[in-house]
């Protein structure tokens, strides 16, 4: 065998058991008490946890975005991943609008595979479709991409896809099995109230938020889950942050195949941090809210209603936020996460009985692998899937700042919070990649998931 993981205490969604896990070339080979026999590695992991290596299902690693490029390539983001416990990301490949779905697939291709540390896959973020674009989908599905993503606002960056795009696409969705996802804000009602701000001269962080107000959100979602219901397509919201969108999911669920994905920051911070020195640093969107949504969140993944947690990593420098430092319109949206998402999940949620350690598993590891076509391969420890394995200490403590991160943005979001409970050892398909809290794995070791259809839950 090439590795034995012995006396941790194993976590999936549904059990919590003492067992040892043995690996061998790349896969989980054997899960019992007391495991005979021995290995190339013996990792003594008593005292804590062993679960399946994180899905971070949003993130955004070398990005053209808003003119600039995120700060987090695949090299360092991947990094990151493996210091959070992500053992696969599924990064947003976005269409240049003069190619096809393929030729993007490519250009990702291009930027992860020499460089990645952890498994990664893609969704292909859908900036043009054409008739002919749409028959090229069952040749994507056939390249390992299962789903795609429509961007319900940034018009002015030319993201923008209208209803009857999304429309078009859950249309299809549903013939061929794969996932559509959105970002669900009301575009042209931001865009009106953007430049009402600006034009009066409020042009500071705040007026991020107060342009793209909790209803903005609500309404999108609530119109992409009516298509969704109308064509029967398989639809996920990403990034959702407030109770208003979390109503308008609870009462879709009866009729659709629809899910709703949160992320940390929007369990954790509020649109308080706007009015701090480093406000722009939380531009993102949708934006932060209210301690009450902060609330309705947790109580979306408590109640599962939400399906999933990632990150939407989208890591920007200082520098690149002062792009916009007289105008908060023309700050790049966006903040690094993957590397803070399980302690954030695990300190914060976890801890304070908000979600249960099985629920954390559940949200970041075989949700996503299910959704997103890696189930069983993924998000699970059995005999036969991939040995792609976290282990956790949960006494383990860190404060989450930028000298102990590694994102090249060089601040956290949770900047001042301390966690209690960090991955100590990260496999992916076997490999030791982040070891006694070392790197130890290879830039370009990670590989391409070829990710098959979306699996309802
Ligand atoms: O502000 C954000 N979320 N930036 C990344 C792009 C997106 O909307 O997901
Ligand atoms: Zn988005
Ligand atoms: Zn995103």
């Amino acid at each position: 065998m090439d590795l034995i993981i012995k006396g941790g205490k194993i976590i999936t969604p549904t059990d919590t058991y003492k067992a040892d896990i043995g690996v061998d070339d790349g896969k989980i080979i054997a899960i019992s008490r007391d495991l005979p026999g021995s290995a190339k590695d013996v990792v003594d992991a008593s005292g804590k946890y062993v679960m399946p290596g994180a899905i971070d299902s949003h993130t955004h690693m070398d990005m053209p975005f808003m003119g600039t490029v995120t700060a987090d390539d695949f090299e360092s983001g991947t990094a990151c991943a493996a210091y959070g416990g992500v053992t696969t990301l599924l990064d947003f490949a976005m269409q240049p609008k003069d190619k096809d779905f393929l030729e993007t697939i490519k250009i990702w291709h291009g930027k992860a595979d020499p460089k990645a540390y952890t498994n990664f896959g893609f969704h292909v973020a859908v900036t043009n479709l054409t008739e002919d674009l749409v028959k090229q989908i069952p040749d994507v599905m056939k390249a390992g991409v299962s789903s795609f993503k429509l961007f319900m606002t940034y018009s002015k960056g030319g993201l923008f896809s209208d209803d009857a795009r999304i429309y078009r696409m859950l249309e299809e969705s549903k013939k061929h099995g794969f996932l559509v996802q959105v970002h669900a804000e009301n575009d042209t009602v931001l865009e009106m109230l953007k430049e009402r701000y600006v034009k009066n001269g409020n042009t500071s962080a705040e007026f991020h938020a107060k342009s793209r107000p909790n209803f903005v959100e609500a309404e999108a979602t609530h119109r992409a889950l009516a298509l969704a219901t109308a064509t029967g397509g398989n639809l996920y919201v990403v990034h959702m942050t407030c109770m208003e969108s979390i109503v308008e999911l609870a009462n879709a669920k009866d009729f659709g195949n629809v899910y709703g994905e949160t992320c940390p920051h929007y369990l954790t911070l509020t649109d308080e941090k706007y009015l701090s020195p480093q406000g722009k640093r939380f531009i993102m969107s949708p934006p932060l809210r209210s301690k009450d949504d902060n609330a309705a969140m947790w109580t979306g993944l408590g109640d599962e209603i939400l399906s999933t947690v990632a990150t939407d990593h989208c890591a920007f420098n200082d520098a690149q936020k002062d792009m916009g430092k007289d105008n908060f319109t023309k700050v790049p949206n966006g903040a690094p996460g993957t590397e803070t998402m399980l302690p954030v999940l695990f300190s914060e949620g976890v801890r304070k009985n908000k979600i249960t350690l099985n629920q954390m598993v559940k949200f970041t590891s075989y949700n996503p692998s299910k959704i997103f076509g890696m189930y069983p391969a993924k998000g699970t420890l059995s005999v036969g899937s991939d040995a792609d394995i976290v282990i956790f200490d949960p006494q383990l403590e860190m404060e989450l700042t930028a000298k102990n991160l590694h994102t090249k943005s060089k601040y956290s979001p949770f900047e001042g919070m301390t966690a209690k409970g960090m991955p100590t050892h990260t496999f992916v398909q076997g490999m030791p990649v982040l070891y006694d809290r070392e790197l130890v794995g290879k830039k370009g070791a990670g590989k391409f998931v070829a990710r098959g259809k979306h699996v309802p839950l």
